[in-house]
């Protein structure tokens, strides 16, 4: 049995991502499947972000989010009632943050900064672990990783790969995409 420091999982991150990868079986095979996915996924990466944002447009409780200020969007924040237009300059800023966010996650690397960026991504949607901005309740976390889950398999289905390389990048996404989640989940502790 293998000693893990439990206080030092909450203030190390690297420790801490060590022990998901090893826990999950997140490996370097996982890593090159990712890789080599990537000339795949970037066709599909548009049309993700695209539901990704009329999913997010269909619910007041999501869509409430993007009526505030965007840190770092510099332009102007014109507002359609009490919420942004879908087809506003400041959406199509966010959804450039997000289509930039796929991309990395396919074509990596996987280095100390990519941990630091996914726990980030995790840290700035919750007052609790310092964002100002803005505060998204962990429901809509977990719906939206519920999503992007989803899509991320029927779109691995489409690939015109052998059924063995379809699983493996089936599982390697199905990893990483746990792990993001610990990353967002761990930020919304009290
Ligand atoms: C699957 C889970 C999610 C992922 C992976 C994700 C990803 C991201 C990324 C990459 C950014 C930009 C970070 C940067 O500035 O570089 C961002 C910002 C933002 N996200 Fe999310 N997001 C998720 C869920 C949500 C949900 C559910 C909402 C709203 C209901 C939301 C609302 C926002 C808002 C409003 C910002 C802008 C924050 C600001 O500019 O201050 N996100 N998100």
């Amino acid at each position: 049995m293998q000693h893990i420091d439990e206080a030092r999982l909450e203030k190390d991150l690297d420790y801490r991502f060590q022990y998901l990868c090893e826990f999950i079986g997140f490996g370097e095979s996982d890593i090159h499947t990712i890789l080599n996915s990537a000339p795949l996924l970037a066709g599909a990466v548009p049309g993700l972000v695209e539901a990704v944002y009329v999913k997010l447009h269909g619910y007041d409780a999501t869509w409430r989010h993007f009526a505030k200020v965007q840190s770092g969007y510099a332009g102007a924040f014109v507002v359609d009632g009490a919420t942004p237009n879908f087809k506003s300059d400041v959406i199509g800023f966010r959804r450039e943050k997000l289509t930039k966010y796929l991309v990395r996650l396919v074509t990596g690397p996987y280095d100390g900064k990519m941990v630091q960026y996914l726990n980030f991504v995790g840290a700035m949607h919750t007052s609790k672990a310092g964002s100002k901005e803005i505060e998204v309740p962990l429901v809509q976390m977990n719906v939206l990783m519920g999503f992007v889950a989803d899509a991320m398999t029927a779109t691995i289905f489409t690939f015109d790969i052998l059924p063995e390389d379809k699983l493996s990048a089936l599982r390697a996404f199905g990893k990483l995409l746990w792990i993001q989640n610990d990353l967002i989940n761990r930020h919304y502790q009290a």
